[in-house]
């Protein structure tokens, strides 16, 4: 397998009045080719903050202020502006939750999609439109021909979230960073997208970085799974393993929130407390506060434990005979 992505001890913190937060604290994971990986923890997380740095769009107050970002082999952290353009949708692209945020309302999807083409190629018309339809008809926009010439407004939010995304695949990147893309939309259009999604993946090579507070969502696209809180990973595993058999206590949380997990007349379960501020955070494990496991060794900093492909930051992680119910 080819690794197209390696982030080793990522932290990203913002530099605040109030203190400093530590939005991305020691974030690694790493990405093969044409492998979908789920970003999944509650709202503050730090799951945005974490896709806008390997991008390098990260503003002030907040700063990358340690660890690596390996995009095939090579370190993105302290790269100068001007070079990192030169990767931003070309080696690695990111979709937003808000296509507003991606697609200009002045403009026709034709000019925007060639403007995004001329930025990284030397390409003619006749180039242009056939890659632009090329892509249009990847992410299952119907007659693509008829449709350069309109502008964002003439198509529904569904439509236009795919011409987003089709944008983002103009250069055929080897990582897409997908932030919440579908939240927005109703739930039989986000199935088609995902469903799209995945064969893109599977059909082009490309690595898929899959951010949701959603863990149905995440679960039904991702082969893995990354759960992060407060600003770390707590706990990593192909996704069919951690569903299965959560190690950490937040997972196993988020898993018996989800409606399907509920038994019929019950009320849905949820996990107690709230997210933590991030300029206050308790000693030692951030969710002790809100753990039923929890005991006086939480106050120090689990150390990470790793079986096969998993690992978890737990002092009293779930054990294999504690599936859940
Ligand atoms: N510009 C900023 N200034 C200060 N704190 C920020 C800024 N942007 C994000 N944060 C903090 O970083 C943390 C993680 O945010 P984010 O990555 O957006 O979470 P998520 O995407 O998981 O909901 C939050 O506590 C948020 O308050
Ligand atoms: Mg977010």
């Amino acid at each position: 397998m080819t690794k197209v992505l390696e982030v080793n001890e990522l932290k990203t913190h913002f530099f605040t009045r109030d203190g400093v937060v530590k939005a991305v604290d020691g974030v690694s994971f790493s990405l093969e080719k044409g492998e979908i990986l789920g970003l999944v923890g509650e709202s503050g997380s730090g799951k945005t903050v974490t896709g806008f740095s390997l991008l390098g769009l990260v503003d002030a107050p907040g700063q990358i202020v340690g660890g690596t970002i390996q995009l095939n082999g090579e370190n993105l952290v302290g790269l100068p502006e001007k070079k990192l353009r030169a990767k931003r949708g070309k080696n690695i692209a990111m979709i937003f939750q808000d296509p507003i945020a991606t697609l200009n309302p002045l403009l026709t999807i034709r000019t925007q999609m060639s403007l995004a083409l001329e930025a990284h190629a030397r390409m003619n018309k006749r180039e242009i439109e056939s890659r632009c339809i090329d892509v249009l008809t990847k992410v299952g926009i119907p007659d693509p021909a008829a449709r350069l010439d309109s502008y964002p407004h003439e198509f529904s939010g569904g439509m236009r979230q795919r011409v987003a995304i089709a944008i983002t695949l103009l250069h055929s990147p080897g990582v897409i960073v997908a932030d919440e893309p579908t939240t927005a939309l109703d739930v039989s259009i986000q199935a088609q997208i995902l469903s799209e999604m995945r064969s893109l993946a599977r059909e082009t090579g490309t690595a898929m970085i899959w951010i949701s507070h959603d863990l149905a969502t995440v679960s039904s696209l991702a082969t893995r799974l990354l759960v992060m809180y407060a600003g770390k990973v707590v706990e990593e595993g192909p996704t069919a393993q951690v569903l299965k058999n959560p190690r950490h206590p937040y997972t196993r949380g988020l898993i018996d929130s989800l409606p399907a997990m509920a038994k019929p007349g019950e009320p849905l379960t949820q996990i107690s407390g709230t997210t933590p501020s991030l300029l206050s955070l308790p000693p030692g494990c951030p969710f002790a506060p809100r753990c039923d496991r929890a005991s006086e060794v939480c106050v120090q900093d689990p150390t990470p434990e790793t079986n096969a492909d998993r690992m978890w930051r737990c002092h009293h992680p779930m054990q294999e005979e504690e599936a859940v119910r």
